[in-house]
């Protein structure tokens, strides 16, 4: 089930975002919980760490995995994904980074799945709110358009939009953007308990009219949320407008 929330702006959409994250942190200390990367939820990173500080939140139980992760790059580099999560997520939010999970895969990783991570998760009790952003595409993670839904965490091809649009974030442009990806499937994310999506812009607004166009369709990731027992869109009025 989806529910729909539409805010005037991305700061608006950020700090509820970053309240209900808050809340369920006060609620349950150890709780899991799915991070993704891009720059859609850094507002709501920041906030989040804003109210840890202020109410001086105990960190120390959570638990986190983030959705993906290039294959072949380092994660020294600026713009892996174990950097951008660090950057964004462990640091702000002043949790040690033994409880911080990022998906793995070598650099000659074949296409397939690699379902240790899923059984990472399951072992972590599973997520308890899994954020997510979406692509202009409508991929969700790196779950490109022909992904079924029913997939564990697996590495996958990205298509050339994906890497056009993730050049912004590399000094040498789309060639330096790694063609694969290993990131949580589709069944992974519709297991969480709970899911956000964020988009904001328009931008967004195709792959928002796409997810929640019926019926859901494997050549749009984004409505495989539909399948999700408890989700909720948090959008601009520019990523809202299409529906
Ligand atoms: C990347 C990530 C996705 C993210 C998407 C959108 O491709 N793998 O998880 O949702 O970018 O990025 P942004 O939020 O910067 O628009």
């Amino acid at each position: 089930m989806v529910n729909v929330k539409i805010l005037p702006d991305k700061t608006h959409a950020s700090e509820e975002v970053a309240q209900i994250l808050h809340d369920l942190i006060v609620e349950k200390p150890n709780a899991v919980i799915g991070v993704a990367t891009g720059s859609t939820p850094e507002g709501a990173y920041e906030r989040l760490a804003e109210k840890i500080k202020e109410h001086n939140t105990d960190v120390s139980q959570l638990r986190f995995f983030a959705l993906d992760e290039y294959v072949g790059i380092s994660w020294d580099h600026p713009e892996s994904y174990h950097a951008v999560i660090n950057r964004t997520v462990t640091v702000p939010l002043g949790v040690d980074p033994s409880q911080v999970n990022v998906p793995e895969a070598p650099d000659d990783a074949p296409v397939g799945s690699v379902e240790s991570y899923d059984e990472k998760i399951a072992a972590a009790g599973g997520i308890d709110l899994q954020l997510l952003g979406i692509g202009r595409n409508g991929h969700i993670g790196f779950n490109e358009p022909g992904t079924p839904f029913d997939a564990p965490t697996h590495v996958g091809e990205l298509t050339n939009i994906t890497r056009e649009d993730n050049s912004r974030f590399f000094e040498g442009g789309v060639d330096e953007v790694p063609p694969t990806a290993i990131t949580q499937g589709i069944g992974t994310i519709l297991k969480s308990r709970q899911a956000i999506l964020m988009a904001f812009g328009e931008a967004k607004a195709d792959a928002i009219r796409d997810s929640l166009a019926t019926p859901p369709a494997e050549d749009r990731p984004g409505s495989s949320l539909q399948h999700h027992s408890n989700c909720v869109l948090y959008l601009d009025e520019a990523a809202a407008a299409k529906i």
